[in-house]
């Protein structure tokens, strides 16, 4: 497993006091949730109409990130508001995710679409929920908390031209030869039209959950227990074909480079890529780019709908993405699961009633944040132990904010790849720290390295130059910080998830790095006990993960709070 962390400064939200609404004055909310659409590589600036309506028209969160690079953990966590470590759905197929590892987990009698009904709103969701919720399982329990559904169903959730559909209770329906996100825009409309004819009854959640801008996956084998399928780029409308000729993957640094200093013996190393290399890469991007137009449409379609109704003014609309992805980046290829920043930061735009049109926000949320952000919105009180918290979305609450919101994100994975770090925008560190399972160590000064090309630490974790400084302390002064924090996060729940700081330092004087890398904690940190893994496993397995952090096990001893092992 892997965690990273992002900073920006203290921590507090405003709580909007709501009074109850009357039902039919209850704001609406549509949810428009993309699959690997990425915030680092512009596909934005490729979507006019979402730019129209939602860029222009709301407030883009620009430090949103998932906790966990993968779609079906990351939807998991969305929907719960619980970290993957906190959920165990952990990968997209059994035995540690995908949807009957939901199901077991209980979480389908406990998730957001059950308490928004609960609360009085209709719910409705088509697209891709999960993976590993298929033809053969769709049935065994159904997807619970939906006043109408339409779900993508595997495997064929990915094929762009030969979609599966299954709706509320019925049998599964093949869409052969159409094109998935047109036939979901349709059953998205037919929603909205229904949850129109009953809003002077309850006001509703509507989600559409495309798979553009994600590879498409062809299937050539399927049975139960084993699916063989062949990864391609994504297949855009025959109307998009045409677009973007010239376009190529953004030249950033990281591009490709001439050298990289991942350690990840999990992630394949790769070559600088040969030219035929770079231009499938640039094909790869193209593609998505061109498949993502159907959801520009979608939106557009979506947005020209609620005016139409009259109920735009009533309504929120959010646009976000599962997880985020990387073309040639490091020299990886097309893929996600990376702890890197085009993994985890991911878009979120937010339009609506009270909320800031054309406004960008640079608090750190992330994913675990969404569930509880959209009850406290629609004014319903917050049930559940979440490990995120509301985001502030009404530009006063945000202002008051900006200098006291939690400055971290806690990013997790289980499976091929290990990401861990550290981010903080301003003002004067922004690092990325991260633990493989192999106990090799990577630390990253985002200030002067955005692209994470220098590694300031060897395997083993000591600093590779000794004079170096980060906000004015050693390099070994700021790991043994950021290590210490890392161990708290990596087994975290609810309230410590929230406030790491806090349980190494009870007394509540500490609630930055900053704050901690005061020398007179210097001997403190010193005596912590380190992150590190017994073994690679490829889920979450108790015995791989070496020492865990017990809160009751942490003391107070001359003043100076330490923890020792029971
Ligand atoms: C997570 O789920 C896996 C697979 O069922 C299981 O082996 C493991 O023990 C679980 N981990 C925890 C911490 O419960
Ligand atoms: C879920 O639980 C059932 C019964 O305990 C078990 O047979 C099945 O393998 C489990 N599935 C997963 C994905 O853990
Ligand atoms: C499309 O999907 C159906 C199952 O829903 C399958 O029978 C058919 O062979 C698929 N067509 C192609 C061209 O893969």
């Amino acid at each position: 497993m892997g965690a990273g962390l992002s900073l920006n400064l203290g921590f507090g939200f405003a709580l909007a006091n709501q009074l109850p609404l009357r039902d039919k004055d209850r704001p609406n909310v549509v949810f428009v949730l993309t699959d690997d659409q990425d915030l680092h590589l512009d596909s934005l600036q490729y979507m006019p109409f979402v730019r129209k309506h939602l860029i222009e028209k709301g407030t883009s969160f620009n430090k949103h990130y998932c906790t966990t690079a993968l779609c079906c953990p990351s939807r998991v966590t969305l929907w719960t508001g619980k970290v993957p470590h906190n959920t165990n759905v952990t990968d997209v197929n059994p035995p540690y995710g995908g949807y009957p590892k939901f199901v077991n987990q209980s979480l389908n009698d406990n998730y957001f679409p059950v308490w928004l009904q609960q609360a009085g709103y209709n719910t409705y969701y088509t697209g891709k929920l999960f993976n590993a919720h298929t033809v053969l399982n769709y049935n065994d329990p159904y997807p619970r908390g939906y006043t109408g559904s339409d779900f993508l169903l595997d495997p064929f959730t990915y094929e762009y031209l030969n979609s599966t559909f299954q709706r509320n209770q019925e049998a599964p329906r093949s869409h052969e030869g159409e094109y998935s996100t047109d036939v979901m825009a349709e059953k998205a409309y037919g929603f909205l039209n229904d949850a129109v004819r009953d809003l002077e009854n309850r006001p509703f959640f509507l989600t559409v959950a495309p798979i553009s801008p994600h590879a498409n996956v062809h299937i050539t084998a399927y049975s139960e227990t084993n699916q063989m399928s062949v990864f391609t780029e994504p297949i855009p409308a025959k109307r998009h074909e045409h677009l973007f000729k010239d376009v190529k993957v953004p030249r950033t640094k990281n591009f490709n480079p001439d050298q990289v200093t991942i350690w990840g013996k999990l992630v394949a190393r790769p070559a600088a890529a040969e030219p035929v290399n770079v231009d499938y890469n640039d094909h790869f991007y193209r593609q998505r780019l061109r498949s993502l137009q159907a959801v520009d449409e979608l939106v557009d379609g979506l947005i020209t709908r609620l005016e139409g109704y009259g109920i735009l003014e009533n309504t929120y609309f959010v646009y976000s993405s599962d997880n985020g992805y990387h073309i040639g980046q490091h020299r990886l290829q097309p893929g996600k699961t990376c702890g890197y920043e085009e993994d985890i930061n991911v878009p979120l735009i937010i339009r609506g009633p009270g909320i800031a049109e054309n406004q960008e926000a640079d608090i750190v949320t992330s994913h675990t944040d969404l569930a509880p952000t959209f009850l406290e919105l629609l004014g319903i009180p917050l049930q559940g132990d979440f490990d995120g918290s509301p985001i502030p979305l009404m530009a006063e609450e945000l202002r008051s904010a900006e200098n006291a919101r939690r400055e971290h994100v806690n990013v997790e994975f289980w499976g091929r790849a290990i990401g861990e770090g550290i981010y903080e925008p301003k003002p004067e560190y922004s690092l990325y720290y991260s633990v493989w399972c192999n106990n090799e160590h990577e630390l990253y000064d985002m200030t002067v390295d955005p692209g994470q090309l220098h590694n300031l630490l060897a395997a083993d974790g000591h600093p590779l130059e000794s004079e170096a400084l980060i906000a004015g302390r050693s390099i070994s002064d700021v790991v043994s910080r950021l290590d210490a924090l890392l161990f708290v996060l990596k087994s975290c729940k609810g309230r410590t998830c929230r406030e790491p700081w806090k349980q190494l330092h009870p007394a509540g004087n500490v609630e930055t790095l900053a704050d901690a890398l005061r020398s007179r904690y210097d001997e403190f940190y010193a005596e912590q006990a380190s992150v590190s893994f017994e073994y690679c496993a490829a889920g979450y397995i108790v015995n791989a993960e070496g020492p865990m952090w017990e809160t009751d096990s942490l003391m107070i001893r001359d003043g100076a709070p330490w923890y020792e092992w029971v």
